[in-house]
């Protein structure tokens, strides 16, 4: 069956790895996950958000999920799969994942104050540990939009902080701030400075805030929101047959490294996802105008994302062979 996280993390931080945090909201990028993290025999948390549940129908979703365990088995080789609700921003909407066969979810409190935020957290895990569902909080803002909560800026989380947060809400995760936002414009161009090729490089992360939270918490499990690179092959790519997207820039994939090393042990990517997906797409019915089976060019966007988690698999998060 699905797995809770606990035991992923705890071999995470010891091994000095990221498991990777996947969101899905359709057949083939979940068909697509779960191949990649078989064939590099890693770890997988598939994360649901709220406007997964709108779009693609909470029953359907979580019924794919249970199905991807057995589907990962048929594949060969047996991989833990944890099912996460990605900023449950309610304790309601936490409960409903946890009754209805969700292994984790996230309570998203950040945008409220630090009381409330410790409260609803605490009531969430409470809940959540009877059912031996594990609960990832989070301190401090991303910049950019977090589903329906827009923080113009970030505010990076407190270390002084996270220690009273853990203790107080017994949560066993936490997210946390240190310059990753979320979607394909991570940074503004302002923010960067221009490379010999004119591509925009962003200002790096604040290890040095990661640093102090891990003296607080040591060995605690940390999770990375906002952690696409945004390819520029892939937005090359897009912008070549047709799509406009302006100054994407996400996280360099040897930041991401480094905080895989240390512990920070789940690390959330979707925006990545959608541009390999949209890249080959656009590819494909640029170049053979009279496609019109879907399958015809959804099929090649799947590969496409098999070998993009592969990749992060392999070479950013270090999660291949760890299961
Ligand atoms: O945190 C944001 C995730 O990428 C999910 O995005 O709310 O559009 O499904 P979504
Ligand atoms: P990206 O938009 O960088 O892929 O972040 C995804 C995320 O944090 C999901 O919770
Ligand atoms: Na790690
Ligand atoms: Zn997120």
């Amino acid at each position: 069956g699905l797995a809770n996280t606990r035991e992923m993390f705890k071999k995470a931080v010891d091994g000095g790895y990221a498991v990777p945090a996947y969101n899905f909201n359709n057949l083939e990028q979940l068909q697509a996950i779960i191949q990649a993290c078989v064939e590099t025999k890693s770890p997988v948390i598939l994360q649901v958000s709220s406007g997964a549940r709108k779009y693609a129908n909470a029953t359907l979703l979580r019924n794919m999920a249970r199905g991807a365990v057995e589907y990962a088995k048929e594949l060969g080789y047996e991989i833990p799969i944890a099912l996460h609700l990605d900023h449950g921003d309610t304790f309601e909407l936490c409960k409903d994942c946890i009754d209805n066969g969700f292994s984790s979810v996230m309570i998203d409190g950040s945008h409220h104050s630090y009381e409330e935020n410790v409260a609803l957290t605490k009531k969430v895990v409470e809940y959540a540990h009877q059912f031996d569902v594990t609960v990832e909080g989070e301190l401090g803002v991303l910049a950019g939009v977090e589903d329906d909560v827009v923080a113009e800026k970030s505010t990076y989380t407190k270390p002084s902080e996270v220690e009273d947060f853990v203790k107080k809400t017994n949560v066993d995760s936490l997210a946390i701030s240190i310059g990753t936002s979320h979607g394909a414009n991570k940074f503004t161009p302002s923010q960067c400075e221009r490379n010999a090729e004119g591509v925009l490089v962003p200002p790096p992360l604040r290890f040095d805030i990661l640093k102090e939270i891990e003296k607080r918490i040591p060995g605690f499990p940390i999770v990375l929101h906002g952690s696409s690179s945004v390819p520029q092959a892939e937005v090359d790519t897009i912008n070549k047959f047709g799509g406009k997207l302006d100054d994407a820039v996400g996280i360099p994939e040897s930041q991401l490294r480094e905080a895989a090393a240390s512990a920070v042990c789940k690390i959330n990517i979707d925006s990545d996802g959608r541009l390999v997906m949209t890249a080959a797409i656009r590819k494909v019915l640029a170049e053979k105008p009279g496609e019109f089976d879907p399958r015809k060019y959804i099929g090649p966007a799947r590969d496409a994302l098999v070998v993009m988690y592969k990749g992060k698999n392999e070479n950013v998060l270090g999660s291949a062979g760890k299961a």
